[in-house]
C-alpha cells in the first residue's frame, strides 16, 4: 500500500490525498447515476482509467496547487465514502469547492462535516479570502449543502463545455 498523506481530520471523517489505492473506490464513484447527472462523465471506465484520472487530476493539483481533490474516509470502519476538495480550474479565477459521495452513504452528514472542515482550511490554513462553488440549477441537495456551509448565491456563469448556464455560490471572508 502507498502511504497517504491525510490532509484534515473530524469527528467522524478523514480526508486524505488521493492516490492510486483509490482507484477501485473512484472508479465506482465517478460512475454513480447521480455523479454522471450532476457534475459529468469523466470516461472512466476500467481501475486502469480511475488510475490515470487520480494521476492527471488530484495528484497533478496536488503538485501544482498545493490542494486539490480528497478523498473522505470513515474513522470507524476505514471505508472510501466519497471525495471533498477544493479545484482551481483554468476557466474560474476563484478557487471552488467540489464534493460528491456514494449514493449508500447519503443523508448522514457526512457531505456536510468534510465540506464545513474543507471550507474551514481553504480560510484558514491557505489563505484563500474567496472560495466558490458550481452546481447545475438543479442540484437541490448541493445547493442547500453549499447554503448550509454558509455560501450564498451570487450569479448564474455559462462553463467552458456545459450546454446551460450553472448556478455561482461563493464565501467571502
Ligand atoms: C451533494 C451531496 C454530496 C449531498 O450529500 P448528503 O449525503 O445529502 O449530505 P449530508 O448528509 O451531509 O446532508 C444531508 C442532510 O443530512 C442531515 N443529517 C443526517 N444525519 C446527520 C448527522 N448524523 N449529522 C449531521 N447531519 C445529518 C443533514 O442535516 C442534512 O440535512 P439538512 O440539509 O436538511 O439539514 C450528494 O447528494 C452527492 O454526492 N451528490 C452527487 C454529486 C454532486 O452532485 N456533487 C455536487 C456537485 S456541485
Amino acid at each position: 500500500m502507498t502511504s497517504r498523506v491525510e490532509v484534515l481530520s473530524t469527528s467522524r471523517l478523514l480526508l486524505h490525498q488521493l492516490c492510486a489505492d483509490d482507484a477501485e473506490f473512484m472508479l465506482e464513484l465517478l460512475n454513480e447515476e447521480t455523479f454522471l447527472l450532476n457534475i459529468g462523465d469523466r470516461g472512466v471506465r476500467t481501475p486502469a482509467d480511475a488510475a490515470a484520472y487520480i494521476v492527471n487530476g488530484p495528484v497533478a493539483s496536488y503538485e501544482q496547487f498545493g490542494f486539490g481533490l480528497y478523498a473522505v474516509e470513515l474513522k470507524k470502519s476505514g471505508e472510501s465514502i466519497g471525495i471533498c476538495g477544493l479545484l482551481k480550474r483554468e476557466s474560474l479565477d476563484d478557487v471552488d469547492i467540489g464534493f460528491a459521495f456514494l449514493e449508500k452513504f447519503w443523508g448522514q452528514g457526512y457531505a456536510y462535516e468534510s465540506a464545513a472542515a474543507t471550507l474551514d482550511y481553504g480560510r484558514n490554513v491557505l489563505g484563500l479570502k474567496r472560495i466558490i462553488a458550481i452546481t447545475t440549477p438543479t442540484n437541490q441537495s448541493s445547493i442547500k449543502l453549499l447554503e448550509k456551509i454558509g455560501l450564498r448565491f451570487e450569479k448564474m456563469i455559462q462553463m467552458p463545455g456545459h450546454h446551460s448556464p450553472n448556478k455561482l455560490f461563493a464565501s467571502d471572508s
